[in-house]
């Protein structure tokens, strides 16, 4: 922590400090030092609790009953809570006249808005809806894309790879963003040629203020089109499966059914969404993450290439990437009574902001934990969370990490680090969007 750090609200979710400087470790730490369930009161924010120890987040995650994921599941900026802009929901009834399907989910909306995944829900509607595409995620099911995941990620690689020469490259949107994607869209049934368009809404969606990812020249109400448009993508692809049922996920969610019907048209689209959302954004960062601290630590790098052919070295290796990393900043939760909790006193209603990125450095879990270190063991991170929101996709997200370095590493023959950009995150945990240039892969 810097000597002089003088403690700031606005430090622990501000998407502008998250885009210069990353997750901001120098708040975290002082918090967790000093004030660790602290009430805070941020520009722009609802106030909240920060919560920063390790085991606070998993005695909240793990008593969904005390603490529930409706009706604030993030913690985003006041200006786009729906009660504080009756206005903008006018003009958004305007634009989707045209779909009467979404205006009808827009009216019994609330404050939910037109989105209703897994992330939103509580027990019991929450534990039903997991069980319907749970089955599809077992380990087995998972270990059988092994052989596909590889082929993907060979021609990646190759493609970043070029002729063999020196060449520059930004890993992040050149590299990093491929192997989730196109794993999703697969699992998905997405058609290749529409992989472009999903990646687009899909940033759009969790972009929130990112001019990068915004869509060009549009106003505050761009993710209305975007919302928009994944609806009627997803729309078409359930009248698809239902006539013709496959054995991917995007079958299981059409045909999918809950006391003999199938989802409600909002909660159906909304399942896509997340499944599409959820999967390659966070996977792109860690991977991003992860090999940016490889090139910081040329020592742990070299430790990774001696010990490439060693599966679990590696898998190590990704968990510490994962950690270190942490790729959703928050989830938030809501207090349904009054809780006492580390000598404070939540009331009912009231929100907590559940920091992972300073759990995943907490003094009292992790040894020296501003060290990257690919051996550590054991590595109780919270990078997927816990409890029964825990993320569907952690199996998968390793796997992936695990195939694309175990391929990438030994194929690289020098690799530098030329330039970081961050960029300003927002909304759902999109971390800072961190470029990479490296020079002299070959
Ligand atoms: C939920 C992280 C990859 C699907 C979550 C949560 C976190 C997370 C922190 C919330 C957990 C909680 O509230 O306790 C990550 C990270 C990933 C990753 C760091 C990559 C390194 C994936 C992948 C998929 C996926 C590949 C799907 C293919 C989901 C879903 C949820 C979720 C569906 C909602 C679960 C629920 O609310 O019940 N993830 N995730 N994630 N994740 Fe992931």
């Amino acid at each position: 922590m810097a000597q002089n750090y003088e403690f700031r609200d606005d430090d622990v979710i501000a998407p502008e400090v998250y885009g210069r400087i990353g997750h901001p470790h120098d708040a975290f730490t002082w918090l967790r030092k000093n004030d660790p369930l602290r009430w805070v009161e941020p520009e722009h924010y609802r106030p909240f609790w920060a919560v920063t120890k390790h085991a606070d987040i998993i005695e909240i995650e793990k008593n969904p009953e005390v603490f529930a994921s409706e009706p604030r599941p993030i913690l985003i900026p006041e200006q786009t809570q729906p009660e504080m802009r009756e206005e903008l929901i006018m003009e958004i009834f305007k634009r989707l006249e045209d779909r009467p399907k979404l205006l009808e989910v827009l009216a019994t909306a609330g404050e939910q808005g037109l989105i209703r995944s897994l992330v939103q829900m509580d027990p019991p509607d929450h534990t039903n809806y997991r069980a319907l595409v749970q089955p599809w995620f077992k380990p087995s099911n998972i270990k059988a894309l092994e052989d596909r995941l590889n082929m993907i990620t060979e021609s990646i690689i190759d493609d970043m790879m070029g002729d063999g020469g020196e060449r520059e490259l930004d890993f992040v949107q050149d590299v990093a963003v491929w192997p989730p994607l196109k794993l999703i869209v697969e699992l998905l049934g997405v058609p290749e040629e529409d992989e472009p368009l999903i990646l687009k809404l899909t940033n759009e969606l969790f972009a929130g203020e990112d001019p990068e990812m915004m869509r060009a020249g549009d106003d505050p109400l761009s993710g209305i089109e975007t919302v928009k448009s994944l609806y009627d993508y997803f729309t078409e692809l359930t009248e698809e499966r239902r006539v013709n049922p496959r054995e991917d996920l995007a079958s299981y969610i059409a045909n999918g059914k809950l006391n003999g019907a199938y989802l409600p048209y909002k909660e159906l689209i909304s399942y896509y969404i997340i499944v599409a959302t959820a999967g390659h954004e966070t996977t792109r960062t860690s991977i991003s993450g992860g090999m940016h601290a490889l090139l910081r630590n040329p020592e742990q790098l070299q430790l990774l290439k001696d010990n490439i052919d060693d599966e679990d070295t590696v898998k190590l290796a990704v968990e510490e990437m994962i950690r270190w990393t942490t790729a959703v900043n928050q989830f938030s939760r809501t207090a349904t009574r009054d809780y006492e909790l580390r000598g404070q006193k939540i009331k009912k209603g009231e929100s907590l902001g559940l920091f992972y990125a300073s759990a995943n450095f907490d003094e009292d879990v992790f040894d020296d934990p501003f060290k990257f270190d690919i051996t550590r063991k054991p590595n109780r991170h919270l990078a997927f969370g816990t409890g029964p929101h825990q993320c569907l996709g952690l199996i998968l997200a390793r796997m992936q990490m695990r195939i694309f370095f175990t391929q990438l590493i030994p194929r690289i023959k020098e690799m530098t680090l030329v330039i970081v950009i961050t960029g300003a995150a927002s909304g759902f945990g999109k971390l800072v969007s961190e470029k990479l240039t490296a020079l002299g892969a070959c």
